[in-house]
C-alpha cells in the first residue's frame, strides 16, 4: 500500500512499467517548482538519471539501479552484458552503499540463471528490493515513533530537526528519518520540523515540499543556522538518514551532518541517525574506510531554480574557473550518534549495538 501522497493521490517514487520496458520517476531535479513523471527506458537513462541525481537517497538509488539492471537485460541477458550494467551501475555514485548492495543481490540471483531467464528474474528481484524498502521503511517510522513520544517534554509539541532529505523522496515511500515524524504526525502528535536548506544541491527544498503535500509544519533554515537553533534551546531532536553506516557506527550523511551532530552534543539535544539494513556496510571497519563521493564544481558555481516566469534556469555566483571544493557527504562518528533506528529497532551506534540487531551480517 502506498501511503504518501501528492495533492492527496497516493505516490511512490519509482514504478515499474514491464510491459513498455521502463520505469517511471519522479525527476526530483524539477522539484519543488514541478512535480514531474519521468520515463526511463534503457540501462544509459538509469545511470544518468542517479548521477545527475534525478533520482537521489540511498535506499532509492539502490532500487532504481536494482530496475536499471532488469533494463539492460530486456533484449540480451548474457554474463558480459550482466557485468557491463553492473559496472556501469555500480560506477554512477560512491557513498550510498545501498547501491553496491543492490547490485550485488541482483548478480548473486541473475548469475546462475540460463541467460533466458535472467530479465523476467530481474524485475521480479528488483520489484522484491522495492517492497523490502517500503515495508523496512514503514518499520523504521514505527520504532522511531517510540523515540519521538519519549521526547515530549513541557511544550507538549516535539522540534525535530533534520538534514538533507530523508524523505519518502529517498526511499520508495515513508523515508527514513522522516518515518518517525510521519507516523508521530499520522497519530495526533504534535510537531514541528526544522529543515536544514542543505547547500548546494538544497534537497532541504525536497524535504520541505514533501512535509508540506502532508501537511506537517515545518520551516525551513539556512544550514549556517543549527548551531544558534540547538545552542538556544529550540530543539528536541535531531533526525538524519545515513548513505553508509561502518561496522562500528560512524555515519556517512550528506555534507553537513557532523557540523549538526557536533551542535547537538554541545547542547545535549539527542541525535539519531534511521537507516534501514541494507545500509550498513559491515565490510568497512570505520568511516575513514567509507568512499566520500566529489561532485562537480558547478554545483557551486551556478545557482539553481526559476525565473520570474516560472521556466527552471540556472544563475552564475561564480567564475568557471574559481576554485571550488564539493566533498559531498561527511562522517559523523558514532560517539555523536545517540541511536540506530533501523527496521529491526534501536540501537547503539557501536559495533556490539549493530551486530545484536544484524547477527547474521557480521563477519566473525
Ligand atoms: O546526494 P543525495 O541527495 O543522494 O544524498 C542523500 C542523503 O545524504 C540522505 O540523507 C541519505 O541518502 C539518506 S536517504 C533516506
Amino acid at each position: 500500500m502506498t501511503v504518501m501522497k501528492v495533492q492527496g493521490k497516493p505516490t511512490r517514487t519509482i514504478t515499474p512499467v514491464p510491459q513498455a520496458g521502463a520505469i517511471d520517476i519522479i525527476d526530483q531535479t524539477a522539484l519543488p517548482q514541478a512535480c514531474r513523471v519521468l520515463r526511463l527506458d534503457s540501462l544509459e537513462a538509469v545511470v544518468e538519471a542517479i548521477c545527475s541525481m534525478q533520482v537521489r537517497g540511498a535506499p532509492l538509488i539502490g532500487v532504481t539501479a536494482a530496475y536499471g539492471v532488469a533494463l539492460a537485460l530486456t533484449s540480451r541477458a548474457d554474463d558480459a552484458t550482466l557485468l557491463a550494467a553492473i559496472r556501469a551501475l555500480g560506477a554512477t555514485r560512491p557513498t550510498a552503499v545501498n547501491l553496491h548492495w543492490a547490485l550485488a543481490r541482483l548478480q548473486a540471483c541473475l548469475t546462475p540463471l540460463p541467460p533466458p531467464l535472467r530479465a523476467e528474474a530481474a524485475w521480479l528481484e528488483a520489484d522484491r528490493i522495492a517492497e523490502e524498502d517500503v515495508q523496512q521503511c514503514r518499520r523504521i517510522g514505527e520504532h522511531g515513533l517510540q523515540l519521538l513520544r519519549a521526547q515530549l517534554g513541557e511544550r507538549g509539541r516535539i522540534e525535530i530537526m533534520t538534514h538533507c532529505n530523508a524523505g519518502w523522496l529517498a526511499t520508495v515511500d515513508h523515508g527514513t528519518a522522516l518515518a518517525p515524524v510521519y507516523a508521530a504526525f499520522d497519530q495526533g502528535i504534535d510537531l514541528h520540523v526544522w529543515v536544514s536548506e542543505t547547500r548546494p544541491r538544497n534537497q532541504g527544498l525536497l524535504t520541505a515540499w514533501e512535509l508540506h503535500e502532508h501537511g506537517v509544519p515545518h520551516t525551513l533554515f539556512a544550514d549556517n543556522a543549527a548551531g544558534l537553533l540547538l545552542a538556544r534551546g529550540s530543539i528536541d531532536a535531531v533526525i538524519v538518514g545515513a548513505d553508509r553506516i561502518a561496522a562500528n557506527g560512524d555515519v556517512a550523511n550528506k555534507i553537513g551532518t557532523y557540523l549538526k551532530a557536533l551542535a547537538a552534543r554541545a547542547a545535549s539535544v539527542p541525535f539519531y541517525v534511521a537507516a534501514p539494513g541494507s545500509t550498513i556496510d559491515f565490510a568497512c571497519a570505520n568511516g575513514t574506510d567509507i568512499p566520500i563521493e566529489e561532485r562537480a564544481a558547478d554545483e557551486l558555481r551556478l545557482l539553481q531554480g526559476c525565473d520570474a516566469a516560472g521556466r527552471s534556469a540556472q544563475l552564475r555566483q561564480l567564475a568557471a574557473e574559481a576554485a571550488v571544493a564539493n566533498p559531498a557527504f561527511d562522517v559523523t562518528p558514532a560517539s555523536l550518534v545517540s541511536a540506530v533506528i533501523s527496521e529491526r529497532g534501536v540501537c547503539p551506534a557501536s559495533s556490539d549495538g549493530l551486530r545484536a540487531l544484524y547477527p547474521e551480517k557480521t563477519h566473525g
